[in-house]
C-alpha cells in the first residue's frame, strides 16, 4: 500500500466555479440528435420527438450549457434552413461529416429540448461559409423581442418569447484545413472582429467566444490565437480551446498523465492572451472557454468505412472503458484548477457522439464510464475551488515526468456547508492511503466516500450490460484530529463528500 498527505486549507482558494464549466455539446454530427435527442415514433418518445430517456439522463447530469449545432457542423450551416414548416424544410448534403442533413431538428425545436432538461444554450454562429449579416440576422431571430423581421419571424413561428442566449460562438475550429471555409488567422481576426461588433450591436448582453487552435498541436498555435486577439481583444469575452486524448499506444500510466498536457495548453493559452493584454495596454481580461475536450479514438478507424450521404449514420460512437473514466477525472480536476481562467468548458459530446450517453436506435439508452465523474463534479462540484497541497510519490512516463500518483482538487460549497474532494489514484498496482488535514474548516462529518473502480480498466458498459461499471459508496473514512483517512484503490476515480458544522 502506498502513502500520500495533503493539505485541504479553506484560504487556498482558486475561484468561484462558473457552472457553465460543466457543460456539454451536441452537434449535428452521426446520431446525437437524430436517434440520440430526436426520434419520433420511439416508445419513449414525447409529443415533440424527443427521447424521455435522453432527457431523465440529461436532467441527472445537470448540464448547464449546451454549444449547438456545432462543431465542423456549423461552418456549412444556413440556420435558416431548419425553421418554419417542417414539412417545407430543405434535405441538404452535410459536407462536414458526409451525411444528409434533413433538417427536421432547428433552432427552435432544440430551445424547447433545452427547456425541458433545463439548461442554457451556447450558439455558434457560421463563419465558414457565411458571415456578419447572417449571425446578425440570426441573433435578431433569438434574442430581439420583437417588431423587427427576424424577430417577427420567430413570433410567426409560434415562439412569442426572445430566447435570450447569452453565449455565443464566432465560428468553429477556423484555423483547420478540415473547417468549411478554413482561415487565416488575419482573415478569421478581420472576420471574427466586425462579426462580434454587430452582434453586440444588436444584444449588448451576449457573452462571444472567439476561436482559438483547434489543439495545440497545430503549427499555427500559438501564433493563431495572439493574431485572433490582436483583431478582436476588445469585442469578445473568451477565446476557445479543443483538445481530445486516446490510449492508441496502450500505456496506460501514459495515459492517465495526460491531464498534464491539458493544464499546459489552458497555461500557455492564458500566457498568449496576457501578452495581448500587455501589448495593447488592456484593462479586459481574455478567460477561457474550454468548449470541447474529452476521450477520442476508440471510434476513429470505424468511422472510414461510414458510407457517405447517409442520415444520421453511427459516426465518432465511442465505446469508453474505466481507464477512459479516470482520465476524464483527471481533465475535470484540471479543468477545476484553473477556474480562475477557464469559465466555460463543454464535455464533446452529450449523446451518442463521443458521449456519456449512449442510445439505440428504437431501444435503450445507458451512461457510458464516462458519464459518472462528470455527473459527480457536476452535482458535487459547485462551489469555490481549493487547491489541495499534495505530496504522493511520482513517476515518470515516456511523455510526462514527475506525474503524481494522486490527482486531486477540492470544492467548498458554502450554502450546503459542505466540502467534496474529487481524486484519481492513478497507482497501476496499489491502493493508496490519504491522509488529508482540513485546515481553516469547523468540524466536519463524511456524508459518503464515491467509489469508480474496475479490476480491469479495458471494461466497458453497454447495452446488453449497462451496468458493469457503475460507482460505489464505501464508508470506511475516518476523521481524527482534523484529518481525514482513507484508502483509494488502485485505478479509482474517488468523490469524497463532507459536511461542515457551521
Ligand atoms: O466534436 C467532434 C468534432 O471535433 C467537432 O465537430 C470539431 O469541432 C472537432 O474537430
Amino acid at each position: 500500500m502506498k502513502k500520500a498527505n495533503c493539505i485541504i486549507d479553506r484560504e487556498n482558494k482558486i475561484a468561484v466555479i462558473d457552472e457553465r464549466i460543466y457543460g456539454s455539446f451536441i452537434e449535428h454530427l452521426g446520431r446525437a440528435v437524430y436517434g440520440g435527442i430526436y426520434e419520433p415514433g420511439h416508445s419513449k418518445a414525447d409529443e415533440l420527438g424527443f427521447r424521455k430517456d435522453v432527457i431523465d439522463l440529461v436532467e441527472e447530469l445537470q448540464v448547464p450549457i449546451v454549444r449547438y449545432p456545432g462543431g465542423n457542423f456549423v461552418s456549412g450551416y444556413n440556420w435558416e434552413d431548419g425553421i418554419g414548416p417542417k414539412e417545407k424544410r430543405k434535405r441538404k448534403l452535410e459536407l462536414a461529416w458526409r451525411t444528409i442533413e434533413t433538417n427536421e431538428v432547428g433552432i427552435n425545436e432544440f430551445m424547447e429540448w433545452a427547456k425541458q432538461v433545463n439548461t442554457e444554450v451556447m450558439m455558434a454562429v457560421n463563419l465558414g461559409t457565411r458571415g456578419a449579416d447572417e449571425a446578425r440576422n440570426l441573433i435578431e431571430y433569438c434574442n430581439h423581442p420583437g417588431g423587427s423581421y427576424y424577430s417577427d419571424l420567430r413570433i410567426n413561428h409560434g415562439f412569442k418569447e426572445p430566447y435570450k442566449v447569452k453565449t455565443w460562438c464566432l465560428g468553429n475550429e477556423m484555423d483547420g484545413s478540415w473547417q468549411i471555409g478554413h482561415k487565416t488567422a488575419e482573415e478569421y481576426g478581420r472576420l471574427a472582429c466586425e462579426t462580434a461588433k454587430v452582434m453586440k450591436w444588436v444584444d449588448p448582453t451576449i457573452e462571444l467566444v472567439t476561436c482559438g487552435s483547434s489543439h495545440k498541436f497545430m503549427d499555427t498555435y500559438p501564433k493563431w490565437e495572439s493574431t485572433v486577439l490582436e483583431h478582436t481583444y476588445e469585442n469578445v469575452d473568451y477565446i476557445s480551446l479543443h483538445s481530445y486524448y486516446g490510449n492508441p499506444e496502450n500505456d496506460t500510466p501514459n495515459y492517465l498523465a495526460k491531464s498534464l498536457d491539458m493544464d499546459a495548453f489552458i497555461k500557455s493559452v492564458i500566457a498568449t492572451c496576457d501578452y495581448v493584454k500587455a501589448k495593447k495596454r488592456s484593462k479586459k481580461t481574455i478567460n477561457l472557454s474550454f468548449d470541447e475536450w474529452n476521450v477520442w479514438y476508440h471510434s476513429r478507424e470505424q468511422d472510414t468505412n461510414i458510407k457517405p450521404w447517409s442520415i444520421a449514420p453511427p459516426q465518432l460512437e465511442d465505446v469508453y472503458n474505466m481507464e477512459d473514466a479516470l482520465l476524464v477525472g483527471s481533465l475535470l480536476i484540471t479543468l477545476l484548477k484553473n477556474a480562475n481562467r477557464v469559465k466555460i468548458a463543454c464535455l464533446a459530446q452529450l449523446v451518442n457522439v463521443i458521449a456519456p450517453i449512449m442510445t439505440e436506435n428504437g431501444g435503450g439508452a445507458w451512461r457510458q464510464t464516462i458519464f459518472y465523474p462528470y455527473l459527480h463534479a457536476s452535482i458535487y462540484g459547485r462551489g469555490t475551488v481549493v487547491n489541495p497541497l499534495v505530496n504522493s510519490q511520482k513517476y515518470d512516463t515516456k511523455d510526462y515526468s514527475d506525474v503524481s500518483v494522486l490527482d486531486s482538487v477540492a470544492v467548498v460549497n458554502d450554502d450546503k456547508g459542505e466540502l467534496t474532494i474529487f481524486a484519481v489514484n492513478r497507482d497501476m498496482e496499489d491502493e493508496l492511503n490519504i491522509y488529508c488535514e482540513l485546515r481553516g474548516f469547523g468540524e466536519c462529518k463524511i456524508i459518503e466516500h464515491i467509489i469508480l473502480q474496475s479490476y480491469n480498466v479495458k471494461i466497458t458498459n453497454s447495452k446488453d450490460n449497462p451496468f458493469r461499471i457503475a460507482p460505489q459508496v464505501k464508508n470506511d473514512a475516518v476523521i481524527e484530529e482534523r484529518t481525514l483517512n482513507t484508502l483509494l484503490p488502485k485505478l479509482s476515480w474517488n468523490v469524497i463528500r463532507l459536511s461542515e458544522k457551521k
